[in-house]
């Protein structure tokens, strides 16, 4: 290599092979460490959502699902870890009026976004309707799938006073009835290990102001 000639001269490799030297020896070998970890980090990014009617701001690994941001990072922790891969339903929120399981989808995505945990629709003081209803109807056991099975039936029925058609609606030309059949197809994602299924959907049904037709054996 000559000097001067391309882009890079060996007057300017030399330099800033001096320079690196100075650096490396100045860090010593703890501060190298860190330098490549530094290096290394993953890559981290501002999010700002409304959770539960409330603004919050987060510097996130970029790798963090919501899941993990409302829980862990936020402390909403009603919102359950069941499966961890979409399975399950332990986790759906509901976000901008729609559910969701958000253990599939990453915090980062959701910049602007409002969502609603099970916190986030009613207090021990003042139930939301259908936190109400589940407790009337006994609709759960354990109650590590109900924040999920709560946050989807309100948006479930959501869904079906905005006729949104599902698999059983039987003309999706029309508005899908509100039945208990089209309410447990809905509700088909969210699974409950203690088989609460036929309380929940009577507890759907209350809300819904219908009849629970077929819901017991
Ligand atoms: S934890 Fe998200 S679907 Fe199971
Ligand atoms: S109430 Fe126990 S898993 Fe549903």
């Amino acid at each position: 290599m000559t000097e001067g000639c391309g882009a890079i001269s060996r007057r300017d490799v030399l330099k800033t092979s001096a320079a690196g030297a100075a650096i490396a020896g100045s860090l010593g070998p703890g501060g190298m460490a860190m330098a490549q970890a530094g290096a290394n980090a993953p890559p981290h990014m501002p999010v700002r959502m409304e959770v539960n009617g409330k603004p919050v701001s987060l510097d996130l690994d970029t790798r963090t699902t919501l899941l993990d941001a409302l829980r862990e990072h936020l402390k909403f922790t009603g919102t359950k870890k069941g499966c961890d891969h979409g399975q399950c339903g332990a986790c759906t929120v509901i976000v901008n009026g729609r559910r969701i399981n958000s253990c599939l989808t990453l915090a980062v995505m959701h910049e602007g976004d409002t969502v609603t945990t099970i916190e986030g629709l009613g207090t021990p003081d003042n139930l939301h309707p259908m936190q109400a209803a589940f407790v009337a109807h006994d609709g759960y056991q354990c109650g590590y799938c109900t924040p999920g099975q709560i946050c989807s039936a309100v948006s479930v029925l959501e869904e079906i006073r905005a006729g949104i058609p599902s698999h059983v609606t039987q003309d999706i030309g029309k508005a899908p009835a509100m039945t208990t059949t089209e309410m447990r197809e809905r509700m088909s994602g969210n699974i409950c290990r203690c088989g609460a299924y036929s309380n929940i959907a009577e507890a759907m049904a209350d809300v819904a102001g219908v009849k629970a037709e077929g819901v017991k054996a």
